[in-house]
């Protein structure tokens, strides 16, 4: 039953709920609270949607999305993506899975590219198909390699699954490799599933290139209101492609699954966006901050810690020079309050075994380094390095 082998991993949605005293591992920004998204909108001219808020109908919303949040959302896109092109989920997690879903046949093979989110591989597992993964490496700072792609499509592939801004690693494909990834697709007749989530938090906003769904009829991307916004309390997520009778046949799989979503949630994200700026730059000046604290970090523990530094996102991929495996420092750290992921969250190949992932989105991060530097100063003669 290969739910259940997602339910026994923990992931973010319930680390949330753990009673940790240090949380070093949230790729999420900084959540807003409702107070500080309503003084936006009014300082933002959006008094209209406060309004909407507190009037707004309890009943259903718009199966697919409301028509005003889909085309606030179609301007995170360029021309190519009107809100005709976007359907709304209850979080980016619904819009993968029901989209692997409505892609995938039982007979049909896919390529996930690894480490991923563990929703991306399991999503291809419950919807029946077999796949190969394609593994990121340190050693080509996690970068994509096509030929390795190349090399795994067989006769009856179908589907490519990848995430881009990475978790857990903070990578970044650049518009180069994007587009021969298309052209792989396109020649080939495969779908792309480009998971975006962590789009718009790219540390050079010039490094952030268009999302794959603008590039190509074959690509599918998902977006959402959790990662850059840090409002995942929202529960709205998105899946975007151009391909018209990919939306119809995902709209019907989302009538079966998915139909119910909040109008709150609706109208909370359309302020978000139309705060978008504002929040991001906050956001993203939390995530340079604690950036210059970790560059320390790394610099000053060399011996024991190594990490390919982050292009975008909240989260990077350490590796651990000590006698542990990353999952095993997990659990010590875990002991000390201390929360960050080991490598058996992510479907990855063995040669990552002494990875952790920490995450640096959060304001609580560098009292969570301080922590994480004691606990490695008391242990570091016990590891005889
Ligand atoms: C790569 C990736 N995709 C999707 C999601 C899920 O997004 P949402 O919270 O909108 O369901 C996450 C959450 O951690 C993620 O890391």
């Amino acid at each position: 039953m290969p739910l259940l082998k997602n339910l026994i991993r923990s992931d973010e949605l319930l680390v949330e709920t753990v009673d940790i005293k240090h949380r070093f591992y949230a790729s999420s920004a900084e959540p807003l609270t409702h107070k500080e998204l309503i003084a936006m909108a009014n300082n933002n001219g959006d008094q209209h949607l406060v309004d909407l808020y507190n009037d707004h109908s309890l009943g259903y919303a718009e199966n697919g999305g409301s028509l005003d949040l889909r085309q606030e959302i179609a301007k995170l896109y360029g021309a190519k993506i009107t809100a005709d092109n976007i359907v709304v989920f209850p979080g980016a997690q619904t819009g993968m899975t029901l989209t692997t879903q409505t892609v995938l046949d039982k007979s049909d093979h896919s390529i996930i590219v690894t480490p991923s989110y563990q929703s991306l591989e399991e999503g291809v597992i419950i919807a029946g198909g077999g796949f190969t993964r394609v593994a990121l490496s340190p050693d080509n700072d996690w970068n994509l390699e096509l030929d390795a792609v190349e090399a795994a499509i067989q006769y009856n592939t179908k589907y490519i699954v990848l995430n881009d801004p990475h978790n857990p690693s903070g990578a970044l494909m650049n518009t180069e490799d994007k587009r021969a990834l298309i052209a792989l697709a396109e020649k080939n007749n495969l779908q792309i599933l480009s998971d975006e989530v962590y789009r718009l938090l790219e540390l050079d906003p010039s490094d952030r290139s268009a999302s794959m769904a603008e590039m190509s009829k074959n690509a599918i991307a998902l977006g959402t209101m959790a990662k850059p916004y840090g409002a995942g309390g929202m529960c709205i997520g998105w899946v975007v492609c151009q391909d018209k009778d990919f939306i119809k046949n995902l709209l019907k799989t989302q009538h079966i699954y998915a139909v119910c979503f909040s109008r709150a949630g609706e109208i909370q994200a359309m302020m978000a966006l139309r705060s978008s700026d504002d929040i991001i730059k906050r956001n993203m000046d939390i995530i340079k901050d604690n950036l210059i604290l970790l560059d320390e970090f790394f610099a000053e523990y060399s011996d024991l810690f190594e990490w390919v530094y982050p292009k975008a996102g909240g989260t990077g991929f350490a590796k651990f020079k000590g006698p542990l495996t990353g999952d095993q420092l997990a659990a010590e750290l875990q002991e000390n309050e201390i929360l960050v992921f080991g490598p058996s969250i992510f479907d990855c190949e063995e040669g990552l075994g002494q990875y952790i992932r920490i995450g640096f989105s959060r304001r609580t991060m560098p009292a969570a380094l301080e922590a994480f530097k004691e606990f490695v100063d008391q242990r570091r003669a016990e590891w005889k390095l």
